[in-house]
């Protein structure tokens, strides 16, 4: 939705809204002098920090350093745009937003009509509910309390076509505003209207505002469908509100949010003390709800049915959560059961113990691939191992990826390097860097020995990954085919170490069973060169490979990273040295002045990739 924003309204929002009303709804406040403090909404803290001056309407934390106006306070606790926030603010003032389009004040009659309409259904609903045995039967058969019921505003919807018709059009509604409520619809022979909702238990929907949306609707024995819900309205969009979040308080000390499916999950996980569930309502969790929990700032756990379309559900929920940059952890449930299934059968205390053992999303996405596949089959290991490879090779962190590796290769009995194969050996055609591409030049630049006859000077520490990095090499195959992966011959700057490197790429590539390179063999080789630091070349040859970090792996890729940075560093030096001295020229041409873009552009680039090295 677009909405424009003038100078004049923000005006009028800075001089009705009083800071201290607005974030008094989020943070308890306590005056100190002319200031207000309090405990800081936006970072974790014991002692309060957060800020506001009455006088000026400005906040700030001197925890967090976070700090802005009325408006920016409202951007940043609910996670809107600017215009969003300025519309936010206007509509909890009641400041008229709108005023100037009569169409958009025309939609806001119809909307602020349909809200009405439906609180005066809900009311409706309630009554039958208390009046009929049958529907209190059933919800007595589900162990839902009276409290519970009146929580939820559970209804019932009379067996007759025109219960609701009739309530609300004595009301003074007229039908053709129900039908847009979604409470009625037009009969087919064009004669009038019918209830939608029948034999039902209803469901209010209520939004954030505490306004009744929609409603959902039950059967009350095995007949379909099972559920009804409102189609959608002006003011009810599937898919853009979780059932049960206006109960839910932003502020409560209670850190946590269960995901479930259904109504009566939440409704029955409330009724045996867990008040902090919500339903996506069906399967299909959207990334608007997602924006929306993100509002909330809270643990999220999802706890979908434990059947094939929850696991499906829960799979497709960890992408757009992980979209939106949130990590929820997943609670398992025993086969074919849902939330509300459990804690009927096992009580609180079992289902809190299911909260504590909850899985992280990696976990819970190994252990649903284990479930797919029969290990003792062949076929389906290898299609474990290839699904498995897939998820591993996304992880960012080596340290992790090298645990799991670990982990399963264990756990499936097949050896450590052969998964590590299938994880890394595929890398990602896109993910192929800056110097892979270089190493695949070189390797046709350098098919025979043909070697920099530069001598640098490196770091201490550059020149000691490079060591260490070529004796790996030399030691072992499987060493070469990572650190080649990312590293090519050019790569390697020290002039001994260039030479060394061209040696051992070029004997591994023209033997490929070759397992390792005999000293000998390198020794033999470096005779035909000339001008060579011997000392270097031997403490190489001698570096004891066992007595380095146990964890090798992690090693190779803390050195490539190593390397990767000094060269980086070393380019980006280049380029400054070049750049002074084309400043620091009397008389500049025009070939100078290029030069000096082309220079100034490239050393941008370098400090973007440094960066993200870093
Ligand atoms: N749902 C729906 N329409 C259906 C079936 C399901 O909208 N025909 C939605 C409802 O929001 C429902 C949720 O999907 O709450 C989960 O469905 P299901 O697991 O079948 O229902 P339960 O919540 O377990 O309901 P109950 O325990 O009453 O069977
Ligand atoms: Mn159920």
């Amino acid at each position: 939705m677009t909405y424009s924003i003038d100078e004049e309204l923000i005006e009028r929002i800075h001089d009705s809204v009083n800071l201290i009303d607005l974030a008094s709804n989020y943070v308890q406040l306590k005056r100190t002098g002319s200031n207000y403090v309090g405990l800081c909404p936006f970072h974790n803290e014991k002692t309060p920090s957060f800020t506001i001056s009455e006088s000026k309407q400005l906040f700030h934390c001197f925890g967090c350093g976070e700090g802005g106006d009325a408006i920016s306070f409202i951007m940043k606790i609910e996670n809107l745009s600017f215009v969003e926030a300025v519309k936010f603010i206007a509509d909890r003032e009641g400041i008229p937003i709108e005023e100037k389009s009569s169409y958009n004040q025309k939609l806001k009659e119809e909307k602020n009509l349909i809200y009405q309409i439906n609180r005066d259904a809900a009311r409706f609903y309630y009554l039958n509910l208390t009046r009929n045995k049958e529907a209190l039967n059933y919800l007595k058969k589900r162990n839902l309390s009276k409290n519970t019921i009146k929580r939820f505003g559970l209804g019932y919807a009379p067996a007759r076509w025109d219960g609701i018709k009739n309530y609300l059009t004595k009301k003074g509604y007229k039908e053709e505003d129900l039908e847009k409520a979604g409470l009625i619809g037009k009969k087919r022979d064009n004669t009038g209207y019918y209830d939608k909702f029948r034999n039902r238990i209803m469901f209010p929907i209520i939004d954030t505002r505490g306004r009744v949306i929609g409603f959902g609707g039950r059967v009350l024995d095995d007949s379909m469908p099972k559920y009804l819900n409102s189609r959608d309205t002006l003011v009810f969009v599937k898919g853009d509100n979780l059932y049960g979040l206006n109960y839910i308080k932003r502020t409560s000390s209670l850190k946590r949010l269960i995901l479930v499916e259904g109504y009566m999950d939440v409704i029955s996980l409330y009724n045996y003390g867990i008040d902090y569930a919500v339903a996506s309502l069906g399967t299909a969790f959207t990334p608007n709800q997602a924006k929306l929990l993100k509002r909330y700032n809270k643990e999220l756990y999802i706890c979908y049915d434990s059947d094939k379309a929850g696991i499906k559900a829960t799979m497709k929920a960890l992408n757009i959560l992980d979209k939106e940059g949130i990590k929820p952890r997943v609670i398992l449930l025993p086969k074919d059961q849902d939330p509300d299934d459990y804690i009927g059968k096992n009580g609180l205390e079992a289902f809190e113990s299911l909260i504590d053992n909850a899985l992280s999303p990696l976990d819970y996405k190994l252990l649903i691939l284990r479930m797919k596949y029969d290990i003792e089959d062949y076929e389906d290991k290898i299609k474990f191992i290839k699904e498995v490879s897939n998820i591993l090779r996304g992880l960012k962190s080596p340290v992790e990826r090298e645990i799991y590796i670990d982990k399963i290769a264990r756990e499936i009995q097949i050896s450590k390097e052969a998964l590590e194969k299938e994880v890394v050996g595929r890398n990602d055609k896109n993910d192929s860097t800056f110097y892979k591409d270089k190493y695949r030049n070189g390797r046709n630049r350098h098919n025979k020995n043909k070697i920099t006859p530069i001598k640098m000077v490196l770091k201490p520490a550059h020149l000691t990954a490079e060591k260490i990095l070529i004796r790996l090499m030399i030691e072992n195959r499987q060493y070469y085919n990572r650190i080649k992966e990312d590293l090519g011959r050019e790569d390697f700057l020290n002039y001994e170490i260039n030479i060394l490197a061209h040696i051992i790429f070029d004997e591994y590539e023209k033997n490929p069973n070759k397992m390792n390179i005999d000293l000998n063999y390198i020794y033999d080789k470096l005779k035909d060169e000339k001008d060579l630091d011997y000392d270097l070349i031997n403490e190489i040859m001698e570096l004891n490979v066992e007595l380095l970090s146990e964890d090798k792996r992690k090693l190779i890729e803390d050195l490539i990273h190593r390397v990767r940075m000094w060269k980086l560093k070393m380019d980006r030096e280049k380029i400054l040295k070049e750049l002074k001295e084309i400043e620091s020229k009397k008389q500049k041409d025009e070939g100078d002045v290029n030069r000096f873009k082309s220079l100034c552009l490239e050393l941008t680039k370098l400090d973007k990739k440094l960066k993200s090295h870093m």
